[in-house]
């Protein structure tokens, strides 16, 4: 195996990240310096600068061996790039360095623990925990290495399945703490803790929930974390089966809510709750700010339509624009970080606008437009008041004749519902999501973060997260609005400028 397996990716990156112009990706959505992204990685504080690394694929947009790509910011919005991490050239990792995370270290160095994948068949996977030492740019391979294998899972814990480590430190123990994903032997996932004091010896301690076959099969991505007085338990499940509208089949995000003992690493959960209910998003990992806030960032796709890139693109996977979490009222409750409201220019605001008039769906005429309302890269929050009898509310957004994608409500059924059959995708693969929403106050509050290749929409204040891919071309920039019935709505509007 050769070492020169980063050089080679820095080299490529050097090369080929340059060759893309910066109308060619998002504006402060992050996106691989070249190649297919997949998970966030390694979301951590080191020497007072945010660090951020992906899974990526330095040579094609497909998945492939995993690298692990960086970047730093100070405010989550305007990131720096770095040279590539991680690349697979070691015996333990050869197969691909997948899914971690990082912490600082008291004595300066930024360790990144993550999962080395090894193993001579395909499908007959080794997967195992390792440790890269570095100063925020380059990262040497622990000696120790692997730190956790097979071995030191409980009974019937599959080595093959066994990956996903999120680190951190636990100032009141002065203890680090793990957890990964294991498959168990009824064929599922568990969360899995584990202990460790220098962060390069480890220990298993406990099992903190399982899936049972329940929720999906195999987890995948944990991270745990108290939240407003609860314990927060994220995971990914692949193989979920859809139940009702509040979670959909296939790989998706759950948040387990509940109590957790830490004398006897106990964790007793009390409900599970989808994390974003769009079309994107998967595998997320979260920050803890000095300043008590808890920011989540997401892969933007979700693992089945990843095949499907846009032709001739040059990357491919984005994330989602960091969140600030709370439980509020036993709501998980997802707002974008505040810093992107410095970023915000050219408010255009319309209050008490009348709209009614919905011609037959599929027709134009009826949907209403504002001046000044229209753009991809924008922060807009829409509230609807509907009036008696109103049936339907529609928001069009990177519209023009051909294309558009709609966010529709039905208040008769309080179902919201989001569209991109037209968003001009050429493959057959899911496009709609409903879900359902409440009115607070007698209003439904929209907030849209646009940025040229996504949509995500936050319902009141954060209460519901969607989340979508939107390949539309670029000069699909309207935004209307259109009522079966009479509603009124306010829009306040910002562009987003990143310079
Ligand atoms: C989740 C995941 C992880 C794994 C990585 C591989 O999307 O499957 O479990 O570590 O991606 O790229």
């Amino acid at each position: 195996m050769s070492s020169d397996r980063l050089k080679k990716a820095r080299e490529y990156e050097r090369v080929f990240g340059e060759e893309i112009s910066w109308e060619e990706r998002p504006l402060f959505h992050v996106t691989p310096t070249g190649g297919g992204l997949n998970d966030p990685n390694g979301f951590s504080l080191y020497k007072g600068e945010i660090h951020l690394f992906y899974q990526y694929h330095p040579y094609g947009t497909q998945w492939g061996p995993m690298h692990w790509g960086h970047l730093k910011s100070r405010d989550f919005i305007r990131w720096e790039r770095l040279p590539a991490a991680l690349a697979p050239e070691r015996e333990y990792d050869r197969n691909g360095c997948f899914f971690g995370s990082a912490v600082e270290l008291p004595d300066g160095r930024h360790p990144l623990m993550y999962t080395g994948v090894s193993g001579e068949k395909e499908g007959c996977a080794r997967q195992t925990q390792c440790i890269a030492l570095g100063d925020g740019l380059n990262y040497q391979s622990f000696s120790g290495n692997p730190v956790l294998t097979g071995e030191n899972l409980p009974e019937g814990g599959s080595a093959e399945d066994f990956r996903d480590p999120k680190i951190w430190w636990d100032e009141e123990e002065k203890r680090f703490f793990a957890v990964a994903v294991n498959r168990t032997s009824d064929t599922s996932g568990a969360v899995l803790l584990f202990g460790s004091g220098d962060g390069m010896r480890w220990e298993y301690l406990a099992t903190v929930d399982r899936c049972r076959n329940e929720y999906g099969k195999m987890w995948e991505c944990p991270d745990m974390f108290e939240l407003d007085g609860m314990e927060l338990l994220l995971v990914s499940p692949m193989e979920m089966q859809a139940k009702g509208l509040e979670f959909h089949s296939g790989n998706e995000v759950i948040g387990l809510m509940g109590r957790y003992e830490k004398e006897t690493y106990s964790f007793r959960r009390e409900k599970v709750v989808p994390v974003d209910l769009g079309l994107d998003f998967y595998a997320p990992q979260t920050l803890l700010m000095p300043d008590g806030r808890r920011i989540m960032i997401a892969w933007m796709q979700s693992w089945e339509s990843s095949r499907f890139c846009p032709e001739g693109a040059k990357w491919f996977g984005m994330l989602t624009i960091p969140r600030e979490l709370r439980i509020i009222d036993g709501r998980l409750i997802q707002t974008p970080v505040r810093e992107l409201e410095a970023y915000r220019i050219h408010p255009v605001i319309y209050r008490e606008q009348k709209i009614s008039g919905a011609s037959e769906s599929g027709k134009r005429e009826g949907r209403i437009r504002f001046p000044g309302i229209e753009g991809r890269i924008l922060d807009m929050t829409v509230r609807i008041r509907l009036e008696k009898g109103c049936r339907r509310f529609t928001v069009y957004f990177a519209e023009d004749a051909r294309y558009y994608t709609a966010l529709t409500y039905w208040p008769g059924e309080n179902i919201l519902h989001l569209d991109r059959t037209w968003s001009g995708l050429r493959y057959n693969i899911v496009n709609q999501r409903k879900l359902r929403v409440r009115e607070k106050n007698g209003e439904l509050k929209l907030r849209f973060i646009l940025d040229r290749f996504s949509a995500e929409i936050f319902v009141n204040d954060g209460e519901q997260a969607l989340s979508a891919c939107l390949y539309t071309p670029g000069k699909a920039r309207g935004i209307s609005f259109e009522a079966d019935g009479c509603a009124v709505i306010d829009i306040e509007k910002y562009e987003i400028r990143v310079s």
